[in-house]
């Protein structure tokens, strides 16, 4: 079962259509030979919503297809992004003043998240998240985990179990769940006085920048922007506190929320949003200049793999999610691209979704070093130029796809 819409889900205005992206498969279903008949896809298209200003898509595979026994992500192959959750951490105990007492949930925590670094640290915690084979990771480093969708009804039992929550936190999970409604009914149905909701998550602005069309696939089910998530509060009787620009997920905002009125609005969230409006992002003409940027760096890409692949080995470096998008959406396969290499090792020794071309680990890109190595985990550019300085001088040349801002 498909989710697909024409309506906004979350105000039920009807949606434009901006970019059709074409036939999908589902970015992280990396596959062995013997499935590639019987691949599952679906048709990946970007709209917005002319009323509340939410960006999303039309069409979402069901979420049980996406986060079950098998997702493929786990948060701790990044040490980088690991720092990230423990400062976060931090600065509930530094900035907030967390104490021993106070409840935190985090959803969509994965493998650990947030509440691993805090529950070291004895505080009382909570993750919830749909995906067994990375809640079991989680529990095994010690966290007490709900291992389920994150909604309203979730909510209720959360509440008669552990009680209300002081923090409240989410990163790169609230823009993945479809029911959108429903998560905040259940935020505010968990979330005590005075208590903070924060949430993290790519921002609309980056994407338009950057031209990171890759942020959209079937888990990305919406990219919000300040104006947006404001709404989305202002629903709720929520409002946003605070907002911190942060470079995580290829260009994130975190939004600090709170129930109307308990917090002083901190001069960020202005200072932020007159930058949206500057760059019009939250207009339909964005989007549609949008969707010519797209098909440039399409064409751009598609020139230079055609100019290049004869005569060079030319690899991808990270076989990320992201990479499902520009591999399907610009027809890329094995002709141009002859294999990615990953440390993930549920990815190791498959193939891409869709475009089929081989994953290898890390020791096999060592001993076949290319040509031209393109950086699809391009959001963890420093952690992987510091590991890889030596491919330079090797003569190796690394490519990033999109057009820089
Ligand atoms: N927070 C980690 C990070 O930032 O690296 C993991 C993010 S991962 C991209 C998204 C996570 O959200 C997955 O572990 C997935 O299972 C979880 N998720 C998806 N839908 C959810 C829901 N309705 N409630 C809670 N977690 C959900
Ligand atoms: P993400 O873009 O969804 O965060 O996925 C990043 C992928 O890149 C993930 O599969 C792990 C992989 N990766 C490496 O192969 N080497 C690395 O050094 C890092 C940081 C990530």
């Amino acid at each position: 079962m498909k989710n697909s819409v024409d309506l906004c889900r979350s105000c039920n205005t009807i949606l434009d259509s901006v970019i059709d992206f074409g036939k999908m498969p589902i970015a992280n279903a990396f596959l062995q030979k013997k499935n590639f008949k019987d691949e599952y896809f679906f048709n990946l298209e970007s709209t917005f919503c002319p009323s509340c200003k939410l960006f999303q898509l039309r069409e979402q595979p069901n979420p049980k297809k996406l986060f079950h026994s098998n997702y493929a992500f786990f948060a701790e192959t990044s040490k980088v992004m690991q720092k990230h959750f423990n400062n976060l951490s931090g600065e509930l105990v530094g900035r907030f003043k967390l104490s021993k007492k106070e409840l935190v949930i985090e959803i969509g925590n994965n493998d650990g998240g947030m509440v691993y670094y805090l529950n070291k640290k004895k505080y009382k915690c909570v993750g919830v998240d749909p995906s067994k084979n990375v809640s079991e990771r989680a529990k095994s480093k010690g966290v007490l985990m709900i291992n389920d969708f994150f909604n309203y009804k979730t909510s209720n039992k959360i509440k008669k179990d552990y009680g209300m929550a002081k923090y409240f936190l989410s990163a790169n999970t609230l823009a993945h769940i479809p029911n959108i409604n429903s998560v905040f009914e259940g935020v505010v149905n968990l979330l005590d006085k005075k208590g903070v909701f924060i949430t993290e998550d790519p921002y609309l602005l980056d994407v338009f920048r950057k031209v990171s069309y890759d942020q959209i696939y079937d888990e990305h089910v919406f990219i919000f922007s300040i104006n947006s998530m404001q709404r989305l509060c202002k629903k709720y009787n929520l409002e946003i506190i605070d907002v911190k620009k942060i470079p995580t997920a290829g260009g994130s905002m975190r939004y600090y929320i709170a129930h109307k009125g308990d917090y002083k609005i901190n001069k960020n969230v202005s200072r932020y949003y007159k930058i949206e409006q500057k760059y019009q992002i939250n207009q339909f003409s964005s989007m549609k200049r949008f969707k010519k940027n797209c098909e440039k760096s399409k064409n751009q890409l598609l020139d230079f793999l055609n100019k290049y692949s004869k005569n060079n080995l030319i690899v991808g470096y990270g076989s990320t999610s992201k990479s499902t998008t520009i591999f399907n959406y610009c027809n890329i396969s094995v002709d141009q691209i002859k294999y990615l290499t990953d440390t993930t090792p549920t990815k190791i020794n498959k193939f891409s979704p869709g475009s089929h071309i081989p994953i290898y680990d890390y020791k096999y890109f060592k001993n076949n070093l290319p040509d031209i190595c393109i950086l699809l985990a391009w959001n963890h550019a420093t952690e992987i130029f510091n590991k890889e300085r030596n491919l330079f001088s090797l003569n190796g040349k690394w490519m990033v796809h999109y057009p820089t801002a």
